[in-house]
């Protein structure tokens, strides 16, 4: 009875896990290091350009610009250097969801 409960029941707390991973407020690696900089919440005001709730297109396209060296920056042109195509979508698209 155990034995056969058992599997179900890791089931249940994997299928809990995954459906919390895909809604989380959690930031991708990376993020952390631009928060300091750009607030996670639009509703702050800052002197830094607010990035969220930005579409990550938009954001991904930016990065880009200051990757490749296009765009000029004070920082960003050498911060963007340090992140993946990976990174910067994942990042970009984090900072779209947040309200
Ligand atoms: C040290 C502070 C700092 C950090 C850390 C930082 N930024 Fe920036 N960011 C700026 C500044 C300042 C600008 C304005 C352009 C410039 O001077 O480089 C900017 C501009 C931008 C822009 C363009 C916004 C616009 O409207 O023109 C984007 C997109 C951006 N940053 C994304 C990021 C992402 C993503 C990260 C993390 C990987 C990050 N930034 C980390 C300071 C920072």
């Amino acid at each position: 009875m155990r034995a056969t409960s058992f599997p179900a029941a890791v089931a249940v707390v994997l299928a809990s896990i995954a459906s919390e991973a895909a809604a989380s407020p959690v930031a991708p690696a990376g993020a952390s290091s631009c928060t300091g900089c750009h607030a996670a919440s639009p509703g702050v005001d800052t002197p830094i350009p607010r990035i969220a709730g930005r579409s990550a297109a938009e954001t991904v396209a930016q990065m880009q610009g200051f990757k490749t060296g296009q765009r000029k920056g004070t920082v960003m042109d050498r911060l963007a250097k340090g992140y993946s195509d990976a990174e910067i979508q994942a990042i970009a698209e984090w900072y779209a969801q947040q309200k």
